[in-house]
C-alpha cells in the first residue's frame, strides 16, 4: 500500500487486506482459535438442538464450513454474513447442509427475513473492525437474528494482552503504531468486555465470558506467535499511515516505506530471536430470553 493510497480519507478501520492470501491466513489460524475456544461450539450447548446457524463477519467462511462437518446434518441451514463478499468461498464444494453467503454490515439492522431464524450465531475476531461506539448496536442487530432460547457465541481478542515474552524493546514501536491506529478509529483494546456488557444491556441471559491463555511451554505458543506477527505484518501499512496521520506527520513515500520496512523487520527479528507473543482469546456466551 502506498502512503498516498493509505492516508486518503478512509472511514473503514479495518486494516487487514482481503483476498487469497488473507483467506489462507484465516484458514491457518482457525485451529488456534478453535483450540482457545475449547471447540467450535461451546460445550454447554446441545448440538442436537442446532439446525440453523449464522456466522457474522464470516470472512472465508472457515468456521461455518467446519461447524457443518461437526454437526453432520445435511438438513441444517448455514448463513455467512460479511460486510464484503470478496472473501466468500467461490465454490464451497459439497457441504453438509444448505449454505448461503450474504453481504451485510452488522452495524446495520439485518433484513427482517432473517429475524428469529437462528438457533446459534457465531462472531469471531472483529477486534480490528468494530468500533467501540458500534458494539452495542451490532449486538442488538445480532440478537434479532436469534429465536428465543437461541445462543450467541462471540470470540475475540483483548488487544492489551498481546505482548512479547521475554520483553523485546524493538516491539515497542510496533505496539505504539497499533495503539495510535486503534485510538484514531475508536477501536476497543478490550472488546470482549464491551461485548459482555452490551449483551447484558441488550437483554441476553446467562451471559458469561471465558478467557483462554497459553503459557510459554504450551504447543499453542508458536502458533499464537505466528498468528499475531503475520496479522500485524498484514495490517502494518494501513496502521502506520493512520499513526502518522494522527501525529500530524507528513512524510514522503520513500520515508514511509523505510519506516514500514523497519517495523516489519522488528516483528521478523522478534520471531527469529526466539521470542513468543502472549495472546489471549475470550469467548462470550449468552442466550436470547
Ligand atoms: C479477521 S476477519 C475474521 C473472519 C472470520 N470470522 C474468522 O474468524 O475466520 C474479520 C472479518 O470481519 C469482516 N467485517 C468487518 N467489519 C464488518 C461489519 N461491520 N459487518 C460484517 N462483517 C465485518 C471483515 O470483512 C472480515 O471478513
Amino acid at each position: 500500500m502506498s502512503l498516498t493510497n493509505s492516508v486518503c480519507s478512509d472511514t473503514e478501520a479495518y486494516a487487514l487486506p482481503r483476498g487469497g492470501d488473507e483467506n489462507t491466513r484465516l484458514k491457518n489460524q482457525h485451529p488456534l482459535f478453535e483450540d482457545y475456544a475449547g471447540g467450535l461450539i461451546d460445550a454447554s450447548i446441545s448440538k442436537s438442538d442446532i439446525h440453523r446457524v449464522a456466522d457474522i463477519a464470516t470472512g472465508s467462511g472457515i468456521w461455518l464450513a467446519e461447524v457443518a462437518k461437526l454437526l453432520n446434518n445435511p438438513t441444517n441451514v448455514y448463513y455467512g454474513f460479511d460486510i464484503v463478499a470478496s472473501q466468500f468461498p467461490e465454490n464451497p464444494g459439497p457441504q453438509l447442509g444448505r449454505f448461503t453467503m450474504v453481504e451485510h454490515d452488522m452495524t446495520k439492522p439485518f433484513p427482517e427475513q432473517y429475524h428469529g431464524q437462528f438457533d446459534f450465531v457465531n462472531v469471531r475476531l472483529v477486534v480490528q473492525a468494530l468500533k467501540e461506539a458500534e458494539v452495542k448496536t451490532a449486538v442488538s442487530n445480532i440478537a434479532a437474528l436469534l429465536r428465543p432460547g437461541g445462543h450467541l457465541q462471540w470470540q475475540d481478542l483483548e488487544w492489551t494482552d498481546i505482548a512479547p515474552y521475554p520483553p523485546y524493546p524493538d516491539y515497542d514501536d510496533v505496539r505504539s503504531v497499533f495503539k495510535q491506529h486503534m485510538k484514531a478509529y475508536g477501536l476497543s483494546e478490550c472488546l470482549p468486555e464491551l461485548v459482555e456488557t452490551s449483551m447484558q444491556e441488550v437483554g441476553f441471559v446467562e451471559v458469561n465470558a471465558k478467557k483462554s491463555w497459553h503459557d510459554s511451554s504450551s504447543e499453542r505458543a508458536a502458533g499464537a506467535t505466528t498468528c499475531v506477527t503475520t496479522a500485524m505484518q498484514s495490517m502494518l501499512p494501513k496502521a502506520l499511515a493512520t499513526s502518522l496521520r494522527s501525529e500530524g506527520s507528513s512524510v514522503d513515500e520513500a520515508t514511509f516505506q523505510r519506516v514500514l520496512k523497519q517495523l516489519m523487520q522488528n516483528l521478523e527479528s522478534l520471531v527469529l530471536s526466539g521470542h513468543n507473543m502472549k495472546l489471549s482469546a475470550t469467548k462470550v456466551m449468552g442466550s436470547k430470553d
